[in-house]
């Protein structure tokens, strides 16, 4: 068997959206890619890449899976031809046995090692009488850190030297290459001759959720520029995928997390006392992060610099946190431009009432469309209203959209009653498009898979659904997948009606009980390209609600549980029919003889 982390590995490192589009020509349709579908003809576009998810759905035919199931089916591959070809482009090696994870280069047990070498050495130059006392003032002074925090980040100091650090770590055993690297050292065209990347910065490392130091950033202590350097991705660090402080985050954020842009607030929420605080290493936040938040935490609280950038930004943030189930909230600021100013101005009470305060997503999404237009123009104040009501519309709960409904209505100085039957007219509007699409959906997968994926279906209309909505929910939600594995939920393998729903519970059911857990990408050893199609659907189909939603987890869960007795008491029924029918031919039998 192939190790799990090796599987994570492949997937992680074949972006979906490349590796399909080196297949297929793809187009950006919100924040996924829509294309004509590889697997069937077609004249418009229904197959859809999903980033968030890493995953791929066709409309038309029912195609789906993750980037391992697309090329089984796209090269007509096994899972194990498909995990290596996928393996050998991404230039990893599957080990043949499970101990190793060898990358190209440099290990990444070595780069640790050599990382927390470099942290010991920045660390002692920023306590060095002589070197470090330019730094020591700006952390301590300027940026007034207490000398607790400085020790508690391991805060250090590069010497304004071209070789500090090279000829320290040289002096430990370590080669050129592997400072290289490392992201340390550079090599000098010129001379030929290795020298410090970092130089008169004071650094911060960042380290993983295991203590491993895995990267650095590096800031100048004057306005000159770049006014950060952070390293690149070396064999143990990819930007793209680390947060900074979720070493510390990650023991206080179950209920909620604070991201922030940079460095120096997450410093001084920890500080201030907020160590659920985390930023992403001078990059927009990624898909790949936003799965980090998911799995560590219910709410995320978007603390970005106040300026129009940080708003952007927000806007980016909101949307993929938003796609991964978490809770999201927009913290605006007002009278700082980030949170460290705010904590130095106003204090860290005042600093805990706005993040309690913070906007919902719907009211961040308000004040955006209602910045967008002068309301005191009428026609202005019309457009503006639409706009909202559309987004209101959006909602699927009754009691959601009345807040809301009563919310816009302030804001915009309008009855909520006129608001109200706008949005039920959209959605009377939006749902009879969603009928009309459904039945054409319907139709084309008819057409197109019938029922040789789930035989059981057409019989069990109902339990279908309900095992479907299920099943979405556990491919979704860890929390679903361990309840319903671990036998918390009071559900069974054999409360299904059809055979397929049966074994895709069982197996997720036995992955999540195993060594490794759940991935998706293990799922494709032991289903077919049709059936792993059809299983990606009932996620798709739940995310399209996007909800993390208990009610219908347990709902399904009756459903389920009702539509097998139901069936069972017909078979019960059928066989006291034939036994009836048996007994009845055996008198005739007897009066004839
Ligand atoms: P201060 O200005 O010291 O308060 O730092 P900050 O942490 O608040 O940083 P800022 O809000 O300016 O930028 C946010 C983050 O973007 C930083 O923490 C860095 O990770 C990154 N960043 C900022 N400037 C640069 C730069 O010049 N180069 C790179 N690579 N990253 C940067
Ligand atoms: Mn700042």
């Amino acid at each position: 068997m192939i190790p799990r982390e090796v599987i994570d590995e492949i997937i992680a490192r074949n972006d979906i959206e490349q590796t399909i589009g080196s297949y297929v020509s793809l187009k950006r349709a919100g924040s996924n890619m829509n294309g004509l579908c590889p697997f069937h003809s077609e004249k418009s576009p229904s197959f859809t890449v999903f980033p968030a998810t890493r995953s791929f759905y066709c409309f038309g035919c029912g195609a789906g899976g993750d980037v391992i199931s697309f090329i089984m089916r796209q090269e007509n591959l096994d899972y194990v031809g498909a995990l290596e070809l996928l393996a050998s482009r991404a230039g990893i090696e599957i080990p043949s046995d499970r101990n190793a994870l060898p990358d190209k280069g440099v290990p990444r047990a070595r780069v640790y090692e050599m990382n927390l070498a470099a942290a010991r050495f920045f660390r002692e130059c920023l306590l060095d009488e002589q070197y470090g006392k330019e730094g020591l003032r700006y952390l301590h002074e300027e940026r007034g850190l207490s000398m607790a925090t400085i020790r508690h980040f391991g805060l250090g100091f590069a010497p304004d030297h071209w070789w500090a650090l090279t000829n320290h770590m040289r002096r430990l055993g370590f080669t050129e290459e592997e400072l290289i690297e490392g992201f340390l050292c550079k090599r000098s065209e010129k001379s030929g001759k290795i020298f410090d990347l970092f130089r008169n910065r004071v650094i911060f490392p960042v380290i993983d959720t295991s203590g491993n130091i895995i990267a650095f950033g590096g800031r100048v202590m004057d306005d000159s520029k770049p006014k950060y350097l952070n390293s690149s991705d070396t064999p143990a660090f990819k930007k793209s995928r680390h947060l900074f402080a979720l070493n510390f985050a990650k023991k206080q954020c179950a209920e909620r997390m604070i991201l922030c842009e940079g460095y120096m607030d997450v410093i001084a929420l920890h500080a201030a006392g907020f160590e659920n605080a985390v930023a992403t290493l001078g990059t927009a936040i990624t898909s790949e992060q936003a799965r980090v938040f998911a799995k560590y935490t219910k709410q995320v609280v978007i603390c970005y610099d106040s300026d129009a950038a940080g708003q952007t930004a927000a806007s980016k943030a909101m949307r993929l946190l938003g796609e991964v189930g978490v809770d999201v909230r927009v913290l605006k600021l007002s009278g700082a431009k980030d949170p460290d100013e705010y904590i130095k101005k106003f204090g860290q009470d005042s600093f805990r009432r706005v993040l309690d305060s913070s906007m919902t997503g719907f009211e961040f999404r308000l004040e955006k469309i209602l910045s967008e237009y002068n309301l005191q123009i009428a026609e202005e104040k019309i457009r503006a209203s639409n706009a909202v009501c559309g987004m209101i519309a959006e909602a699927h709960s009754h009691v959601e959209r009345d807040i809301y409904v009563k919310k816009a209505a302030d804001r915009l100085e309008l009855s909520a009653d006129a608001l109200r039957t706008d949005v039920e007219r959209i959605r009377r509007r939006r749902a009879s498009d969603a009928r009309k699409k459904d039945a054409k959906d319907a139709q084309l997968s008819i057409k197109h898979i019938g029922d040789r994926v789930n035989v059981d279906s057409a019989k069990n209309i109902r339990a279908t659904q309900a095992e479907e909505a299920l099943l979405g929910l556990m491919l979704m939600f860890e929390e679903f997948r361990r309840e319903a594995a671990d036998g918390r939920a009071p559900i069974r393998a054999e409360d299904f009606s059809t055979e397929f729903g049966r074994r895709v519970f069982s197996e997720i059911c036995r992955l999540e009980r195993g060594e490794y857990g759940f991935s998706k990408g293990m799922l494709a050893e032991h289903f077919s390209p049709d059936e792993l199609g059809r299983i990606e659907k009932m996620e798709v189909d739940r995310r399209l609600l996007n909800r993390n939603d208990r009610d219908v987890f347990l709902a399904a869960i009756d459903t389920i549980k009702e539509e097998h007795s139901r069936t069972e008491e017909s078979d019960d029924f059928a066989e006291e029919l034939r036994k009836r029918q048996e007994a009845y031919q055996a008198r005739i039998k007897n009066k004839n003889t």
